[in-house]
């Protein structure tokens, strides 16, 4: 039998081990996995591991938010996903109230076919969660969009959430088998220390840190957890920052409730002192970047299970957006790049560090990620049946992370100046390849829209 495509000689990476076999295509299907395998064409995958794309799950491309657009559209950020090893990426339609979240999700879908080089699902942001919201429910299901967002922050963009609020959509989402994910700070306790930090003459970008000590997101994780055990939901908690969190994340977890967390590169990679460089606002992100003490506490929750997810957070800014703070840490635009980086960054200071091993890795970046958000077995793995979404990753290449080598429409990365050992070398989305030997190759309108299924139960 004469496939469409053959990646040969590489070694099959899953959460349980890694194989020395083939994988053929056929159009855009895993057809077979073995030895001997014949294709039409043949990629090379000798001395390389072949891991099933990554998924990246938190991600806003072209967002209008902190009065400008977020650098990176839904070409340019998924042809950084694809030059990442990123086949999958999630984004999030935020609705613009009093509109329906279905007009949000629309449009969003409007903005992203035709552009995307990976495949995308989107979850939707409520911001005013009502009657009316919870009407939208069953059609948002039927669209795929079965995880959501709400905000315990962001007053001022009008995306805040109260308890009430939460609470109400983790009972009537869950009914429905979805989840709410859950930006956790304190807006009131940040709001105080702002205010505190004003009167102290205080604007520098370190403040950013200041005002956000640990408690404005560990009370916030509490409250989340508490609210979702009472309501017998079901919670994802977004971007986790600090140490602290997670012990709260793994207790909760213990005494059974339906809670769930990703963490990010940046809370693991980047302490606050970089807010005392004078490109410090470049490091701007809420939550804010951490202590080393956090960062340690964060890996260890990784390997040891309790946060499941690995995800970015991409919401990029370039050095002309972020010089909009003019000094003021408050005006700052909140984001960073990271779609590109994470795989590489995660399996260099992941694996090879020995902090978790290469099943653990896969787990975080496309087995969890597919369970957790519909999408499996169709996404991250690679098996007869799941779509040919593959990355032929060479462990051994070596790069200084900077930004004129990266894909991203971002003239600095957070992570400039840092080497990693591996790098994606071939993606191929649904069997088409998108980078080739570190090339890009896609095409804009290539990746497709995924209808996705509720969250796979725990
Ligand atoms: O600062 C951040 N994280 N910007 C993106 C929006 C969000 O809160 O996820
Ligand atoms: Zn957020
Ligand atoms: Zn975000």
């Amino acid at each position: 039998m004469r496939y469409d495509k053959v990646i040969k000689g590489g070694r099959v990476v899953s959460s349980t081990g890694t194989t020395r076999a083939d994988v053929a295509i056929t159009q855009e299907r895993i057809a077979a996995i073995g030895l001997d395998l014949e294709g039409a064409e043949v990629i090379d995958a000798t001395g390389k591991l072949v891991l099933p794309g990554a998924i990246d799950v938190h991600n806003h491309f072209q967002l209008p938010f902190c009065g400008t657009v977020s650098a990176d559209d839904f070409f340019t950020g998924t042809r950084a996903a694809a030059m990442g090893g990123v086949t999958t990426i999630c984004d999030f339609a935020i609705q613009s109230k009093p509109n329906p979240i279905m007009a949000a999700v629309e449009a969003r879908r409007a903005e992203a076919d035709g552009k995307v080089v990976v495949d995308y699902g989107l979850h939707a942001g409520i911001t005013d969660w009502n009657k009316d919201r919870a009407a939208e429910l069953p059609a948002l299901f039927e669209a795929g969009v079965t995880t959501f967002k709400m905000f315990m922050i962001y007053r001022s963009e009008g995306w805040q959430s109260n308890d009430g609020a939460l609470y109400s959509a983790l009972r009537e989402t869950a009914k429905l088998g979805g989840h709410i994910g859950v930006h956790a700070e304190n807006d009131d306790l940040i709001t105080l220390f702002q205010k505190e930090a004003e009167e102290q003459g205080l604007t520098g970008c370190y403040t950013h840190a200041l005002t956000r000590p640990t408690v404005t997101e560990t009370e916030a994780v509490s409250r989340a957890i508490q609210l979702c055990e009472a309501a017998c939901g079901r919670l994802y908690v977004v971007h986790m920052s600090t140490g602290r969190s997670a012990d709260i994340l793994k207790e909760a977890r213990a005494r059974g409730v339906d809670v769930h967390a990703e963490t990010c590169p940046q809370y693991l990679l980047l302490d606050d002192e970089l807010f005392k460089r004078e490109d410090g606002h470049h490091f701007g992100t809420c939550p804010p970047i951490r202590k080393p003490a956090d960062q340690e506490t964060l890996w260890a929750r990784l390997a040891d299970g309790t946060l499941e997810v690995l995800a970015t957070d991409t919401c990029t800014f370039n050095s002309q957006q972020k010089a909009m703070w003019q000094g003021d840490y408050r005006k700052i635009p909140f984001g960073m790049p990271g779609v590109e980086t994470m795989l590489p960054l995660a399996y260099s200071e992941g694996v090879r560090r020995g902090r978790f091993d290469l099943g653990r890795l896969i787990e975080l970046v496309c087995e969890a990620p597919a369970k957790l958000f519909g999408m499996w077995p169709r996404k991250g793995t690679i098996s007869v049946g799941s779509d040919a979404d593959i990355l032929v990753f060479d462990p051994d290449h070596q790069i200084t992370i900077s930004a004129d080598k990266l894909a991203t429409n971002c003239d600095y990365s957070p992570f400039d100046g840092m080497t990693v050992i591996g790098w994606p070398l071939t993606t191929l989305v649904r069997g088409k390849v998108v980078m080739r030997d570190r090339q890009f190759v896609g095409e804009a309108g290539w990746g497709r829209y995924i209808k996705r299924d509720p969250p796979v139960q725990h």
